[in-house]
């Protein structure tokens, strides 16, 4: 395997309103679905249809959920010889709320997700070249075992800050590659919120980056996405395509799989960039995360057809 990913798998179960409700109030809506999501499954799965081979560790609840996610997943092409049952504790939740306009809202119950503990990793098949890829939506001291093993064996780490929350500068010194949206930049960088332009956000990136070796890639939404290379001072912009978007949700996610999928392919950093940013446009242009990341096949007819 080359690029395995640790993190969480939730039941999304998403309704769809013309708005999002404000702080106590009801609004009617005009779809509810139940959809495989996670930040760790959504990155597999396209990292997986980029083109990679991927290995998903994660933990499930022995419940319906858990059940058809399972199924959901060996649908996919992935190693799930890692995915495990928790004992006691639910299936992953995520309550997600769609507007008119494809922005979201998003609550996560974590469930399973909180029973991957570091136990779970030393007998993994890390090997030298590999991509080592987790999210925030599982304990931090399992994801700094994994990136301490990672490292160990001569791995890349990728870490996707997100959802953000405070952590040890000793979790982020382990970090190789670095991918968070501009919203986390600033409360990482100690903001309030992000800056505009891009010089601005290039001098937060390297203010926030915690050693020169470090790649920090910096997801703009719909304006696409901020680079800046392990040592170099100097960003890359690609700019998002112009796209129609319905339903936003994973494309971060979409952008984080199929750009371990290139890097993992020796892509040049700015191609895998490009080849990410492309994946990431198809994606917004489908509902449901997990449903919506392209193969490979989409990627490139997108890229040069
Ligand atoms: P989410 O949490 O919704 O999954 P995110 O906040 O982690 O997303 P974004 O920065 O919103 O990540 O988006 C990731 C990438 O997806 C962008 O860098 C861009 O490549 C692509 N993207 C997002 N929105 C659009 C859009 N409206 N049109 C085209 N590309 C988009
Ligand atoms: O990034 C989108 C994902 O965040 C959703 O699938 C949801 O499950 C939450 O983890």
């Amino acid at each position: 395997m080359s690029i395995i990913v640790v993190g969480s798998i939730n039941m999304d179960v998403v309704a769809r309103t013309a708005t999002h409700p404000m702080a106590g109030q009801t609004v009617l809506g005009n779809q509810l679905r139940f959809i495989a999501g996670g930040k760790g499954s959504n990155q597999a799965i396209a990292a997986a249809r980029a083109g990679g081979d991927v290995r998903l560790v994660g933990k499930l609840g022995q419940d319906a959920f858990g059940k058809t996610l399972e199924a959901f997943l060996h649908q996919e092409a992935l190693n799930l010889d890692d995915l495990t049952f928790s004992p006691n504790a639910p299936t992953g939740t995520a309550i997600i709320v769609v507007d008119e306009h494809g922005e979201n809202t998003i609550v996560v119950i974590p469930g399973a997700n909180h029973d991957l503990h570091p136990a779970h990793l030393s007998h993994l098949p890390i090997h030298p070249g590999d991509f080592v890829l987790a999210q925030f939506e599982i304990p931090l001291e399992t994801i700094h075992a994994l990136f301490t093993l990672a490292r160990s064996r001569g791995a890349n780490t990728v870490l996707n800050t997100a959802p953000a929350m405070p952590c040890s500068r000793e979790l982020l010194e382990q970090v190789d590659y670095w991918v968070l949206n501009e919203v986390e930049l600033a409360l990482y960088g100690g903001e309030t919120v992000p800056p505009h332009d891009h010089d601005a956000l290039t001098a937060l990136a390297l203010r926030t980056r915690v050693q020169h070796a470090q790649t920090m890639v910096v997801t703009l939404g719909a304006e696409g996405v901020l680079c800046v290379p392990a040592e170099s001072e100097q960003a890359v912009f690609i700019p998002a395509h112009r796209v129609q978007a319905v339903d936003t949700t994973g494309a971060g996610d979409c952008f984080v799989g199929a750009f371990v999928t290139a890097l993992r392919q020796a892509f040049p950093l700015e191609s895998a960039l490009r080849f990410a940013n492309a994946a990431a446009a198809l994606s917004v242009q489908t509902e449901g995360a997990s449903l919506s990341m392209p193969t490979r096949q989409a990627i490139e007819a997108f890229l040069h057809g």
